[in-house]
């Protein structure tokens, strides 16, 4: 796959924090609009990182990221952040920690940057919150408030909420790794569901039953690397690297 033809490329993508810590070390990567890729690694080796990189929230000191056929970020330029806020708005994101605003209602939550960004009338964000709801199934809490909200339905309003932007691009990191396990599901299964809809999504987490569900292509990064990538069945039951053998021994040991 070229870096033209792909969905989003990163190439000698380098990013430290201060000096020393290097945390994405001359990545390429390279995703399609119908990829779901499902990134692992130990603690520390920069999958957060990465996604903020995308996101906008932190820059890069050296390379080059590509998004739908754009140069999306450039370290030389603009400080190694997004050039294009067009084409910021196209990514939406959904954290481990519950990101609602606390003094606003569900529905206040969701209409706020719609209002903002694309400008539409309260009615319009209204109405079009109402679709999102009720397609992840919590119309009924429309006007509650977060405190209101099992940690579940949080997760659930977070990505309704990314949604209503209509991005091209959704990332999840470790978004059910703080929920009791009666609530992953829940949010797991809304995740299925946008995969089923053919969104493009990159999906840190750590629950390797769920990434073998739901990735088409698995990423194992290490020490900002990206050590070993494949479909799957083939990276789970056939890893190449040593390291991630190592590493799924310990995950599903535990898992
Ligand atoms: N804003 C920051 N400033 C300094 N160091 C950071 C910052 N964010 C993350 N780090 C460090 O960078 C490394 C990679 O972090 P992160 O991308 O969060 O990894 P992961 O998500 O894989 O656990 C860690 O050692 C972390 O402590
Ligand atoms: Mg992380």
């Amino acid at each position: 796959m070229t870096g033209e033809q792909s969905f989003i490329s990163l190439r000698g993508v380098y990013k430290t924090y201060g000096n020393q810590l290097v945390v994405m070390d001359k990545m390429d990567l390279d995703m399609r609009a119908d990829d779901r890729l499902v990134i692992i690694g130990p603690s520390g080796s920069g999958k957060s990182s990465l996604l903020r990189v995308l996101m906008g929230l932190e820059s890069i000191q050296g390379g080059t990221i590509c998004f739908q056929g754009q140069t999306y970020i450039r370290a030389a330029e603009h400080k190694g952040k997004p050039l294009d806020a067009h084409l910021q708005q196209q990514i939406g994101m959904v954290f481990q920690h519950y990101t609602l605003f606390p003094h606003l209602s569900v529905l206040g939550n969701m209409i706020l940057a719609p209002c903002k960004v694309h400008g539409l009338s309260k009615q319009q964000a209204t109405e079009k919150a109402r679709h999102f709801l009720a397609r992840l199934g919590m119309e009924e809490k429309i006007n509650s408030y977060p405190s209101q909200l099992s940690g579940g339905q949080k997760q659930r309003v977070a990505i309704a909420r990314a949604l209503m932007l209509e991005p091209r691009l959704m990332l999840f990191d470790e978004v059910t790794s703080a929920l009791d396990p009666e609530m992953v599901i829940e949010v797991q299964n809304v995740m299925l569901q946008l995969a089923e809809q053919h969104m493009a999504m990159i999906i840190v987490t750590h629950d390797m039953h769920f990434a073998k569900h739901i990735a088409t292509r698995v990423v194992f990064c290490a020490d900002g690397k990206i050590i070993e990538q494949g479909p799957p069945e083939q990276l789970f039951k056939q890893p190449k690297e040593t390291r991630t053998r190592e590493f799924l021994e310990k995950v599903i040991h535990f898992n």
